[in-house]
């Protein structure tokens, strides 16, 4: 008997980046993200000897996956499992695969094990796997906030439904996974904390922007955020230089596009693509300008997505 539960990959807004100092792998800041239809992560678990883990096919030594079992188990009765995870997307190359990945996994062992878990216990147990994922446990627009730490919908997908262009400018593993660079930015940037509490202080307003619908306001605040967060990325020692020459043509041009009238903004994460945020009317004109600059490899649009679900077992 196994269980099988999807979770998509989502998109932050307003950037999580640096850890508190505490156990619980609680964010230094709050986010507000997308989570994203099309992309997705498919784990199937059963009942097994020994933990086994398979990445689309590959059986691999994963430690995150080993550290978040261990964890889980402290609080949760879950037995050894065979685990098989599939994402239709690269891997690794700052399109949030651990996100998806951890969602789909407490998912599928909640209703496996029958933990009965809350989506606030759910995205509780991701978070401490891995920060991002507990914001993909909820489709929509997503917080990740004091004074709790779980997610929740702030907005249905429905309710405001954006396109994401992704331009995937380098496929491969990215140099300097998040855990270790944001604790290198802990440790060695001089802004840092100037990072925290502007962070802080921009929640409410990335949150009203939201609720309002406000695009330009988004498209301002979200560019913001992102900038500063690869500022914080930039001057921590040694400086962590996630983008390319085409992730630069790509934000240089989507301003272009917004001068002229487009509504679309960028955000980047840890790694060389860029996500382009737009609506529904202005997204084929935005994905084609974007796949006409050398050195974008690959061009894919999505919408907004659902929460992660139980799609068999
Ligand atoms: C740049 O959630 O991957 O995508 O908690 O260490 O697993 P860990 O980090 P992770 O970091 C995501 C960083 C980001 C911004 C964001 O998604 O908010």
């Amino acid at each position: 008997m196994s269980t099988t539960a999807r979770a998509h990959p989502n998109i932050a807004l307003l950037k999580y980046w640096g850890k508190q100092d505490r156990p619980g792998n609680y964010p230094a800041t709050p986010s507000v993200s997308i989570t994203l239809d099309t992309l997705s992560t498919t784990t199937t678990i059963e009942v097994a000897p020994t933990d086994r883990v398979w990445l689309n096919e590959i059986e691999v030594e994963d430690a995150k996956v080993g550290a978040a079992l261990e964890d889980w188990r402290q609080h949760y009765d879950i037995p050894s499992l065979s685990i098989k995870t599939r994402n239709n997307f690269p891997t690794a190359a700052g399109l949030a695969s651990s996100a998806s990945g951890f969602a789909a996994l407490i998912t599928a062992i909640d209703a496996h094990c029958e933990l009965s878990l809350s989506d606030a216990d759910k995205s509780d147990l991701a978070r401490r796997a891995s920060g991002s994922a507990a914001r993909s446990i909820h489709g929509g627009f997503v917080t990740l906030a004091e004074p709790d730490w779980q997610a929740r919908q702030l907005l249905p997908k429905k309710a405001w439904p954006l396109r994401v262009v992704i331009a995937i400018t380098t496929i491969g593993p990215k140099a300097v996974s998040s855990s270790v660079g944001m604790e290198r930015s802990r440790l060695t940037s001089p802004y840092f904390e100037a990072w925290v509490s502007s962070t802080a202080s921009d929640y409410g307003t990335v949150v009203d922007a939201v609720t309002d619908r406000d695009f330009d306001k988004l498209a301002e605040l979200a560019e913001a955020s992102c900038l500063k967060m690869h500022a914080l990325m930039l001057s921590s020692k040694p400086g962590l230089v996630y983008w390319h020459a085409a992730t630069v043509a790509c934000m240089h041009e989507i301003r272009a596009l917004r001068e002229q009238g487009l509504k679309v903004f960028f955000t980047v994460d840890a790694g060389p693509q860029v996500k382009a945020v737009c609506t529904e009317e202005h997204a084929k004109v935005v994905q084609q300008a974007l796949a006409n600059l050398p050195g974008v490899e690959e061009t894919i649009q999505v919408g907004l997505g659902q929460g992660a679900t139980v799609i068999d077992g």
